[in-house]
């Protein structure tokens, strides 16, 4: 097998990760005229066309430098959403719905880490807000910045339109086997994989960022990065039944433009399978009762699950890694979609070596060698299965 050789420096970027992360760098990336590949297993398993769609850094209860990182991705998403719908000429379903978190008292909502950035609502207001919301709750806080876009059914696919638009090549069915390294300070080269045809290749890079969300620690051993799986389902809501994102205790309840309302989630360590459960329904429509009993009635159009990659703290590990050439952005736990736009502009920011003082100072906190257990990365990624 020969010798991969080093990249020149505007060598193509490899995205190890075919999902959100990956097809949002490709996209940011493109725009700056690099060329990107990315490499994709499957891509009906990215975490992307799980979740929710939520833009909440404050109604998830956010605190510190991840509370920032949200603020910050937040006030960007509409731009880079216009980016996206531009270049591919597809809707992604943003919407500035607003979200409502009730509590079952007032010491419950006072408590709550945003507490200050939302609007205090007593029962009759929170009652306005969400028509019909479960007798338990007796006030609530209206995030009125926060809202949600429709990844499931239209950013995904929209992002992988730019992306094409944009010249980046998309790979699909491509399992990276190992990252290859070499030169003096054990540089990134390149990964060995296998092909949607079962043929195994070196495909040589000089840099690539590994974004393979749940599964990224499989790609390099010591990244703290494990699944935890969430059960989904989505009811037939009449248009307009619920106007706000509504996110309870353990459920919430996200209305689409057309009345569809994604209900989520169950949070379950269960490495990677992937089942839907008979407990798991029951406790989406043991929540679904308790925050709007009406809802009950709507009927059941889908039930899925997905991974969320989650690290010890619940922060991304973005930025540089050990490794020279290779960039992290992984691990963005129950935050993907919201934290997808700085998320790309970071990257890429590192990527072209062009990061601003902010978004700098936005990173120190999701550095990967903030966990002490990660310090064998360097190592372990030698290994080439
Ligand atoms: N962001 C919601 C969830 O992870 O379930």
């Amino acid at each position: 097998m020969a010798e991969p050789q080093a990249a020149p420096v505007h060598s193509p970027v490899l995205m190890l990760g075919g999902g959100l992360m990956g097809l949002a760098i490709a996209h940011q990336l493109a725009c700056r005229g690099r060329s990107v590949t990315v490499l994709s297993r499957d891509r009906h398993e990215a975490a992307g066309f799980a979740a929710a769609g939520m833009l909440a850094p404050h109604a998830e209860g956010l605190e510190g430098a991840l509370l920032a990182l949200g603020q910050e991705s937040l006030r960007r998403i509409p731009d880079w959403v216009g980016q996206v719908e531009a270049d591919s000429g597809l809707a992604c379903g943003l919407r500035n719905s607003g979200v409502v978190v009730p509590f079952r008292s007032s010491v419950e909502r006072e408590a709550f880490p945003t507490a200050r950035w939302g609007e205090g609502l007593d029962r009759a207001a929170l009652e306005r807000q969400v028509p019909g919301i479960g007798a338990g709750f007796r006030c609530g806080l209206l995030f009125a910045q926060d809202g949600q876009i429709d990844n499931r059914r239209r950013l995904m696919r929209a992002l992988e339109r730019a992306c094409i638009q944009r010249g980046v090549r998309l790979l699909e069915g491509v399992e990276v086997q190992g990252l290859l390294r070499g030169g003096v300070a054990g540089e990134f080269q390149g990964v060995t994989l296998t092909t949607a045809q079962g043929e195994r290749q070196i495909l040589a890079a000089g840099q690539a960022v590994l974004c393979g969300g749940a599964w990224s620690g499989l790609l390099l051993s010591g990244l703290p990065v494990e699944p935890l799986k969430g059960q989904m389902l989505s009811l037939q809501a009449p248009r307009e039944a619920l106007p706000r994102v509504v996110f309870g205790p353990g459920t919430y309840l996200v209305p689409r433009q057309d009345g569809l309302v994604v209900v989520g989630a169950t949070i379950e360590r269960c490495g990677f399978h992937r089942e839907l459960s008979p407990a798991g329904l029951r406790q989406l429509q043991r929540g679904i009762r308790e925050l709007l009993p009406a809802a009950s009635h709507w009927p059941l159009m889908e039930r899925w699950s997905g991974f969320r990659p989650c690290t010890p703290d619940a922060g991304p590990l973005l930025g540089a890694s050990g490794i020279p050439g290779l960039f992290l952005a992984t691990g963005h736990h129950r935050n993907g979609v919201l934290l997808a736009a700085i998320t790309a502009s970071i990257s890429t920011e590192l990527i072209c070596g062009t990061l601003d003082p902010v978004c700098a100072g936005l990173l120190q906190a999701f550095r990967w060698d903030r966990f002490r257990d990660c310090a064998d990365i360097g190592l372990s990624a030698m290994v080439c299965r």
